[in-house]
């Protein structure tokens, strides 16, 4: 049940029979206030200036409308002509017992769209870095929620496995191997490589020449070259890979789509281009003049799709990975997630692909832009000594450090018990510690607080899951009494009941606007109404009625299920004991 929908189509029924104008305006949100109910209807202002009515008229002929007998104990009509909405526990109860004994949750799946998710995407170039965390973990907990809302999701991990870089990267490594080193050692420290190629780039005599000519080879498909580059790039992926499952994200090979699988199309894409008259040609170079970007003067931005040498973008690969995810795959809708700085990318790709048809009007193109993580002194995150710092090693340190905490509590856990314990803190506290931040905005990386029991983080969240776990335990809590039937009598039952029936909204947002961060808040705040709750409303304390304490039984149970299912779509792992 979606209480919002539900009472907005219950709203708008109530607009129609008063006679209002078709579409008009319907606001419902939930109260922000205590006392004002749980949801307010604000749309008797704008309704009395079209109808030249006042406002409290209008309202009480609203509340007079609409039909709600079922669900709400009071209506109440205040200030100018708000309509506060006081929904009634027995309904309440009625919606979360249905929750509560359906694998969904309640929550129906939304109408079917395909949707391609763009995201982690590293070059391989270079082993994946912090850089890659945000669009991996965020894109995955992006594609997660949409799965859970019944949408068909194509991963598309756009990989950079393309470009100039790799005749230098593929004529080290041809000399490498001819000096019999093996490719995975040769290959090992992908940092290290890159590093030794660029050396012999600026500095030896005639390897740049011949790593010049490989990239043609390697372009116009020379065995040896594509053989030397496909070597490369699989050990390359295998470092990703690692990475992936060292983060417990879903993505696999099979959703790998690099920008060179774009290869044989690049020149149909600018061909297209030009037959429409969306490109020109400019000192010798394939350019989109894009109007809608004009600066201050005027002058269009120039948006280049083919080198004047003939060679092709970064931007022609974007072109036509479009072509291939709107015309082939379908997709109703294209997110991706990579850093703000190429928003104006993005834009700039948007408007020429729509221009040529290459993005039909009913399809979107959604880049969705994060804020970078910054070290503890407000500057992009490095080593001690001002390097990049590698995904693999940061995730690693991450389980050493929880490991560090585990070990100090007390508990009668196992050695083993605990090793899994830390595995799925640390990760855990690393994930939720980005995912819960505005997506938007930069972020300081701060190993203390996130990986802190108190507090919006992981292990606060796993903790306060276990802690459920641990009371139907203790309780010897058999199936009937967490399916029990549920009486609402307290103001923390019904804050709660409230809360839970929201889970519904706070996915939705994450599906539509691609933004993690909501959950992870809605998420935090069930689990502290939780505690109150929890604090309140005994269900172990002896002499406790028995209605009552399976009913409360019942309500931690939706919680923990809740609290379960958010967290799994946000892949953050959970456990039955910490
Ligand atoms: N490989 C790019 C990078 O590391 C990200 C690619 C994002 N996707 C795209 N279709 N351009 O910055």
């Amino acid at each position: 049940m979606n209480l919002q929908t539900h009472l907005l189509t219950k709203f708008k029924a109530a607009l129609d029979a008063i006679g209002a104008p078709k579409d008009s305006p319907a606001p419902l949100s939930r109260s922000t206030r205590a006392g004002f109910g749980h949801y307010q209807f604000n749309g008797a202002m704008a309704l009395a200036k079209v109808l030249k009515e006042k406002p409290r008229d209008i309202a009480e002929k609203i509340v007079a409308a609409v039909d709600l007998a079922d669900e709400a104990v009071k209506l109440e009509i205040a200030g100018p002509g708000f309509i506060n909405i006081h929904l009634n526990p027995a309904w309440l109860a009625n919606q979360l017992s249905l929750a509560n004994d359906d694998p969904r949750l309640g929550i129906a799946p939304e109408s079917q769209q395909t949707v391609v998710v763009d995201y982690s995407s590293p070059n391989l170039a270079k082993e994946m870095h912090v850089g890659h965390l945000r669009t991996t973990i965020i894109g995955d907990a992006v594609v997660k929620t949409l799965e859970f809302l019944g949408h068909k999701v194509l991963r598309q991990n756009h990989m950079g496995d393309w470009g100039t870089q790799f005749g230098m990267l593929i004529t080290h490594l041809n000399d490498k191997l001819a000096a019999d080193s093996a490719a995975e050692t040769a290959l090992s420290d992908l940092e290290d490589f890159y590093r030794a190629a660029k050396v012999r780039f600026d500095d030896e005599e005639g390897f740049a020449d011949r790593a010049r000519a490989n990239v043609v080879k390697l372009q116009s498909g020379d065995a040896e070259c594509l053989s030397l580059w496909k070597t490369f790039v699989d050990v390359s992926i295998t470092h990703s890979e690692e990475v992936y499952e060292k983060l417990n994200v879903s993505l696999k090979r099979e959703h790998i789509r690099g920008e060179s699988a774009y290869n044989n199309d690049l020149a149909a894409t600018v061909n297209a281009l030009q037959e429409q008259g969306i490109v020109v040609e400019d000192q010798g170079a394939q350019v989109a003049f894009i109007d809608e970007l004009a600066d201050k003067e005027g002058k269009p931005a120039a948006y280049i799709v083919q080198k004047s040498g003939g060679g092709y973008l970064y931007a022609t690969t974007d072109l036509a990975a479009i072509r291939y995810r709107n015309k082939t795959l379908g997709a109703d809708r294209t997110l991706i997630l990579t850093d703000a700085r190429q928003a104006l990318h993005f834009k700039q790709t948007e408007i020429v692909a729509r221009k040529a048809g290459f993005i039909e009007p009913e399809q979107t193109y959604e880049h969705c832009p994060f804020g970078m993580m910054l070290g503890n002194d407000g500057k992009p995150f490095k080593t001690r000594t001002g390097g990049t710092v590698k995904l693999a090693e940061l995730l690693d340190e991450a389980v050493e450090r929880a490991e560090v905490l585990i070990n100090k509590r007390e508990s009668d856990l196992s050695a083993e018990e605990r090793k899994e314990i830390a595995e799925k803190v640390g990760i855990g506290a690393v994930k939720y510690a980005d995912l819960s931040k505005n997506r938007t905005t930069d972020y300081i990386f701060n190993w203390d607080t996130m990986l802190s029991f108190e507090g919006n983080t992981a292990p606060y969240l796993q903790y306060a899951y276990t802690r459920i776990k641990s009371i139907f335990r203790k309780a010897n809590a058999s199936h009937a009494q967490l399916h029990a039937e549920i009486e609402l009598s307290t103001e923390q039952e019904l804050t709660l009941a409230v809360k839970l029936l929201q889970y519904v909204e706070a996915i939705k947002q994450v599906s539509s606007e691609g933004t993690p961060h909501v959950l992870c808040g809605y998420i935090y705040e069930l689990a502290s109404i939780f505690m109150t709750f929890y604090e309140a409303c005994p269900m172990l304390k002896d002499g406790i009625d028995e209605n009552t304490k399976n009913s409360r039984l019942t309500l931690a149970n939706l919680t923990a299920q809740t609290l379960k299912s958010g967290l799994d779509l946000l892949g953050i792992e959970t456990m039955e004991k910490m």
